[in-house]
């Protein structure tokens, strides 16, 4: 039967393609094309229109066709189902109403549903598959099976077709799946050695459909085609940020058993977004259809990816997706979920290239509009004194532009006053004539546009692709754990995080507007304001903090963010105030977790921090070399000291490192320490020296029962810490108390307990160092946040 079908069509089809330039040459031959979940929502939506174009394309290219829907139902009930759903394909304009109408019966022809549930059943499947083939004396070209079936049928599926449904040598084997490719790292580890050992990596084609939109995959061919032009501005002396943003109006009804595990960030920016992002910046590879090369690419650039953490993204949730999550899921009223429906992230990438550069990941659920984009806004350096409309005073941008939205079609638009870019494809032409439609505030005469001569849908592209095996357009194992690596840590810090909930639609107004800060994003207007009222509190230079005693010194506290703030505050204070003096700021710092919030907040927030007048000296170290993460030092670089404009020759690490051994006495580096401090410090005395305190009440790595008394009229000692690493080099209070200014930080519920005790203790530096801290001409402050103090 299928002999007849094919040369029937061969005399009737003038048309139908044999595959484009770039398309690997394959053995024609007879091809199954099986769907398993072949009744399912995505099937009737897309992928059975997708192979029903594959099929009018392939025809007359010496390629026959069987394909089946498979699926859990008995073949009686479901047959007439899958039948509905395959009379409902439809032709392309270019194919006239006969002849689409004989492709259609033919394809009708071609098709059958089976059971496929058990091993059986594939077995079956593979026996009436090459009884065909000897029937109809084809050769056999492949066997695609496309699995629309929940994740965690994959390993079990993938097993029954390794081990009944392999083709014969000579024939290839495709597996198609789709997202969600696991939950997290974790999770996508497992699946992927689940697969590996049933398909080979050359025989999985993982999913992403938005690599199937018509502009995402010209992304790499514009770049390509206007390299000359690109070439020197695509970095970030030139880009002022990226955006890629996927709004839609729907909310997520009817799905929610699914969506409330993953949320926005796992749904649409791990897999989409990430794809697109990379696509911008990855090195361009020699050729597209290199998959090696393409994919290698996309690797190295998710491996250059700066880690992201809570302070990268912002998260949202619609308001009513509380009460679907109750009644979908059968939960009770007082039910909450954290999971996001709205999130935005601030990704970087650490190379020459974009060092720097914000990249905006952004998507949502009941946003206003519909509408997906990635959009490069350029720097523009030329100041307009009078006319702003002036061409040249008008933003410089590309924007890749996926569909929906004001412009309702996919297009690739560039600023008229960038450059004119060159047609990406013969099969799209330039927009000329124009709507009276605004994108991005801009008239769209304002911009160069092409698009699509025919809008294809993304499925049915990608179908094509898999045909074709070309498989830079699916995504890797490594791909796709290089991608969850960097998702993974962002996901578990936002858990428990609650989600700032909108009101949906156009009712949002503002309340999902962000403000990026360096590397760090926030809402825009902080819709909770805290009250220090109940403390009696008073705020100061916009801070919302309270000043007390503590231990009879001075005491600053505040909500976390706020006391980091006011201490950064106070720092530069001091180092302007000790220039301005004497033209050089002597500080020294601890190491430990407590203060990375405040090495943040001054690498990313005090640009006019006098660093070219500062020292930064160490308050003590542990003894590991410097290139271990335990290392105060290595922290101190990683968070702080690589992020800001400090001279080498002003930075003085412990010398704990000495003979290739670590802290031993006789190599003298506490004294060596103590020597430089003694040159450089005036007499010996820091200006400000940042100190925190342990749960046993140790600060700098003076603890307790260390007699500390007992060390002399050393500056510089070796001590030993209870905790690994044991050994440490830390400053005396000789030295500590001899600065001008001292903070204690304390900082987390978890110290609570620890400053109770303290605000009761008497000064006892052998049982609690921490009360030794007296500065003898200077002044301590406590900078205490709300969680130690109140618990
Ligand atoms: C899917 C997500 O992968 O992509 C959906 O699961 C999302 O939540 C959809 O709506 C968006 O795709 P498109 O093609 O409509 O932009």
């Amino acid at each position: 039967m299928f002999l007849t079908v094919f040369f029937l069509l061969i005399a009737l089809c003038t048309q139908g393609g044999n595959g484009k330039e770039g398309e690997e040459a394959q053995r024609p031959g007879h091809v199954s094309v099986v769907i398993v979940g072949g009744t399912g929502d995505l099937a009737k939506k897309y992928l059975w229109q997708g192979f029903f174009q594959l099929y009018v394309n392939q025809v007359s290219s010496g390629n026959t066709f069987s394909f089946y829907g498979g699926g859990q139902s008995p073949t009686e009930k479901a047959t007439p189902v899958l039948f509905e759903i395959l009379k409902a394909v439809s032709c392309s304009k270019d194919v006239s109403q006969e002849r689409c109408a004989l492709l259609k019966d033919q394809f009708l022809r071609l098709a059958q549903y089976r059971q496929l549930k058990s091993l059986e059943d594939y077995q079956d499947l593979a026996k009436h598959i090459e009884q065909q083939l000897q029937e109809e004396g084809m050769t056999e070209a492949g066997r695609l099976f496309y699995l629309s079936v929940p994740a965690f049928a994959y390993a079990d599926i993938t097993e029954k077709i390794n081990s009944s449904c392999r083709p014969k040598s000579g024939a290839w084997l495709r597996v198609v799946l789709e997202k969600p490719f696991g939950h997290d790292y974790g999770s996508a580890q497992v699946l992927a050695s689940q697969l590996r050992s049933s398909l080979t990596e050359e025989e999985m084609y993982r999913i992403d459909h938005y690599l199937g939109k018509q502009v995402v995959s010209k992304i790499l061919p514009f770049r390509i085609q206007n390299k000359k032009i690109l070439d020197p501005i695509w970095n970030k002396h030139h880009i002022e940020r990226v955006e890629i943003v996927l709004k839609e109006t729907l909310d997520v009804k009817g799905r929610i058993a699914f969506y409330d595990q993953y949320g926005v960030i796992r749904d649409v920016l791990q897999n989409h977004l990430t794809e697109v992002m990379t696509l911008l910046t990855m090195r361009l590879p020699k050729n597209v259809s290199r998959s090696e090369e393409v994919l290698g690419n996309k690797l190295q650039i998710l491996s250059s990816m700066l880690p992201l953490g809570k302070n990268q993204a912002v998260i949202g949730q619609y308001q009513t997706y509380k009460a679907e999550v109750q009644q979908e899921l059968n939960k009770t009223k007082d039910h909450i979920s954290h999971t996001p429906t709205f999130a935005a992230v601030l990704a970087q990438i650490d190379d020459a290239q974009y060092e720097g550069m914000p990249i905006l990941l952004i998507s949502g659920k009941m946003l206003d509009e519909r509408v997906g984009y990635a959009r490069i806004l350029f720097k523009n350096d030329i100041f307009c004194v009078q006319n702003h409309n002036n061409v040249h005073c008008k933003p410089k941008q590309i924007i890749f532009y996926f569909g929906h939205g004001s412009l309702q079609y996919p297009a690739i638009l560039v600023s008229k006053n960038l450059f004119k870019p060159a047609l990406v494809d013969s099969e799209w032409k330039e927009v000329t004539e124009h709507k009276d439609v605004n994108v991005f505030g801009l008239p769209i005469s304002d911009f160069y546009i092409q698009t699509p001569m025919e809008q294809k849908e993304a499925y049915a592209e990608l179908i094509s692709h898999i045909f074709f095996g070309q498989k830079n357009s699916f995504i890797s194992t490594e791909n796709l754990l290089a991608s969850w690596d960097l998702w993974t840590p962002l996901l578990s810090s936002l858990a428990s995080t609650f989600p700032r909930i909108y009101p949906g639609g156009a009712d949002n107004a503002d309340v999902l507007d962000i403000h990026l800060k360096g590397k760090d994003i926030s809402y825009n207007n902080e819709v909770v304001i805290i009250s220090t009222d109940h403390l009696g509190g008073t705020s100061t230079n916009g801070f919302q903090v309270m000043q007390g005693k503590f231990r009879s010194s001075e005491m600053v506290s505040a909500w976390a963010e706020q006391l980091v703030d006011k201490l950064a505050a106070d720092i530069q204070e001091a180092a302007e105030a000790a220039i301005y003096e004497g033209g050089v700021f002597h500080l020294a710092l601890s190491g430990g977790s407590t203060p990375l919030a405040l090495f943040h907040r001054l690498a990313n927030h005090h640009f006019t921090f006098p660093w070219r007048n500062t020292h930064v000296w160490m308050v003590d170290e542990r003894c590991v070399l410097p290139t271990e993460l335990e290392s105060n030092f290595r922290s101190l670089h990683d968070h702080l000291l690589q992020h800001v404009r400090i001279p080498y020759y002003n930075i003085h690490p412990m010398p704990v490192h000495l003979n290739q051994r670590l802290c031993v006495e006789e190599d003298g580096g506490a004294l060596m320490y103590e020597k430089q401090l003694i040159k450089l410090v005036n007499s010996s005395s820091f200006h400000f020296v940042l100190l925190g305190v342990g749960y046993d009440g140790h600060t700098a790595s003076l603890f307790p029962g260390g007699k500390a008394d007992e060390l002399g009229d050393s500056l510089v000692a070796l001590t030993e810490s209870p905790s690994k690493p044991h050994q440490r080099m830390s400053l005396t209070f000789n030295v500590i108390n001899r600065a001008r200014k001292v903070a204690l930080l304390v900082m987390g519920k978890g110290k609570h307990e620890l400053i109770t005790q303290l605000s009761r203790v008497k000064d006892n530096p052998d049982k609690w160092p921490v009360t030794g801290v007296k500065p003898t001409n200077g002044n301590l402050v406590w900078y205490i946040d709300y969680d130690a103090l109140l618990g």
